[in-house]
């Protein structure tokens, strides 16, 4: 045979993955295959695969007589808006697209290339696990893998897409990376699948409950982003990347053309409720500030009471951390310290600077939190924003109350600048709360205790409940009104351009995990 031919033939011999009818089962499920994914991911034509023929080489339990070229994992590099990305893509039609050795060298390769040549890697995630038929080699490979994400943490952006179920090793690696990415009712992520739960624990749960999109998205956090389908997903992913460098020395790219729509100077001004207490979303504040429709929310579902994601002032990538009054009055608790504290990081280490909106009345109080560690966790925000080196700047747009002032991004912790709206009250606590501590004796002589309980409150309140003792200490940089505070930002942090700051020589931290 012609050796063109030869080498024609073997190149369609390996797009067929498992067969067509595991093809058509995956296409039945609402799936794509592993290929048809990285055509959806990648600019057209841009994909060049390396390894199509690497085969595996076990031999026990009937493996040596299923051969699939590839092994189960098409790996590579190609484009996203012409920038340069390394991916793998899991097939689940070979063998459940379980890992074997040469499936995770073949992955191993691409990640060293990113490594090399400073790009991000996306992972598309169909597995089993670890290839059970290989034993040990293949949980080796697995290790091999999760040493990589380490590696490249912090380095290059690391992006996993859970296409399929994934179980053991293969909900490891993404948990390793920067982003998880589920896609609705054909995606799972656990350790141990329900078969394993029901017979160690006796609970009965689907794998949906126990570990699908909508679950780690609202319970465990452990994912960032849910699509309804595969190419929803894959649109979601190429439009993150935008948002960031393409390695831990560069910055992220900025679009040519952004809009802003003039109504928004107005908007901001009656965002704020006349009542304190009275909530209103964080977002509608974010959204009057930054470029239209620039607003990436991560975590959406998890922990609503910290708004965190990626936003553009004039074009240029930010990472945004809010309080949200309209869930649990914007308090700081267990879930809301760690999504804050991964984002912060996450910024912090691909130069993408940092944007706070602080309206908190303090850490969440409860023996439930206090058992749970929010001391431990509560600590990790403060850690990342103190340890942060990028441009940060945080608006205070009501309360900045105790220790939950110290943690968003004060002065004191670092940060560049603080601005306070008018409606601003930074105090140690609420005024009602002051008044009933350090006025208790007076109150509970006086005649008439909840007049005078009020009328210390008015006190307090009149002394604390305003910017104005901050901003007199330099505590805060500067009162704005809100419809200043997008011109304000887009020239500080302009001032902050340049800012070069280096930690004291280090291994490194010992952040409270
Ligand atoms: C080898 C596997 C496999 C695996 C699936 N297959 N998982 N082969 N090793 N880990 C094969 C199946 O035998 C089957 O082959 C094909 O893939 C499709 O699997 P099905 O079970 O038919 O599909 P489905 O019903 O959709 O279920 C998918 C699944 C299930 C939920 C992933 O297969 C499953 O529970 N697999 C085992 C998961 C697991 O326990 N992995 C942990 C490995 S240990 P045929 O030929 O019949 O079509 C591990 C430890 C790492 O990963 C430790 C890191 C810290």
């Amino acid at each position: 045979m012609d050796k063109n031919q030869a080498l024609q033939n073997k190149r369609d011999a390996s797009l067929v993955g498992g067969g067509q009818t595991r093809i058509d089962k995956q296409h039945e499920q609402g799936k794509l295959t592993a290929r048809e994914r990285i055509t959806q991911l990648l600019d057209e034509n841009s994909f060049q695969e390396i390894g199509q023929f690497v085969e595996h080489r076990a031999t026990t339990f009937g493996l040596d007589k299923s051969h699939f070229p590839g092994d189960g994992v098409i790996t590579g590099y190609g484009t996203i808006h012409g920038r340069l990305i390394y991916v793998f893509s899991q097939d689940f039609t070979v063998l459940g697209g379980s890992l074997s050795e040469t499936h995770a060298a073949k992955i191993c390769r691409v990640m060293d290339l990113a490594m090399k040549n400073g790009a991000p890697v996306i992972g598309l995630n169909d597995s089993g696990g670890a290839r059970i038929q290989e034993g040990v080699v293949s949980l080796s490979g697995y290790a091999d893998i999760f040493f990589r994400n380490t590696r490249a943490s912090g380095v290059v952006p690391q992006i996993s897409v859970i296409m399929g179920p994934c179980a053991g090793g293969a909900v490891y690696s993404p948990a390793l990376t920067d982003f998880i990415f589920m896609v609705e009712e054909t995606s799972y992520m656990f350790v141990t699948g329900p078969n394993v739960v029901k017979t160690v624990t006796h609970e009965e749960v689907s794998s949906e409950d126990l570990g699908g999109a909508k679950t780690h998205a609202e319970k465990s956090g452990v994912n960032h982003f849910t699509a309804s389908n595969d190419v929803e997903c894959l649109k979601k992913v190429r439009d993150l990347i935008t948002y960031m460098p393409q390695n831990a020395n560069e910055l992220a790219p900025q679009p040519e053309r952004f809009s802003f729509n003039p109504s928004k100077f107005e908007l901001i001004k009656n965002i704020i409720p006349e009542n304190v207490n009275m909530p209103y979303d964080i977002r509608k504040v974010i959204d009057c500030v930054i470029d239209d429709e620039s607003f990436r929310e991560v975590q959406e579902d998890f922990a609503k009471n910290i708004v965190v994601g990626f936003g553009r002032l004039e074009g240029k990538t930010i990472g945004i951390v809010a309080n949200q009054p309209a869930a649990m009055a914007g308090v700081l608790d267990i879930d809301a310290s760690r999504k804050a504290a991964r984002f912060v990081r996450f910024c912090d280490s691909f130069n993408i600077p940092l944007l706070v909106f602080e309206d908190v009345p303090g850490f969440l109080p409860g023996t439930d939190q206090e058992w749970r560690g929010i001391i431990t966790h509560g600590a990790k925000l403060l850690y990342a924003f103190a340890e942060a080196t990028v441009p940060r700047i945080t608006v205070i747009t009501r309360k900045a109350y105790g220790g939950a002032f110290c943690v968003m991004n004060s002065n004191s912790l670092g940060a560049d600048l603080n601005f306070a709206w008018p409606t601003a009250e930074i105090a140690v606590m609420g005024a009602k709360g002051a008044a009933e501590i350090i006025f208790k004796r007076e109150i509970s002589d006086a005649a008439n205790p909840e007049e005078k309980l009020l009328e210390k409150e008015a006190e307090y309140a009149e002394l604390f409940a305003n910017p104005y003792r901050a901003a007199e200490r330099g505590i805060v940089d500067a009162v704005i009104f809100p419809e200043e505070t997008r011109v304000r930002l887009i020239v500080a942090f302009k001032m902050l351009e340049n800012k070069a700051e280096t930690l004291p020589i280090k291994k490194h931290g010992n952040i409270p995990l």
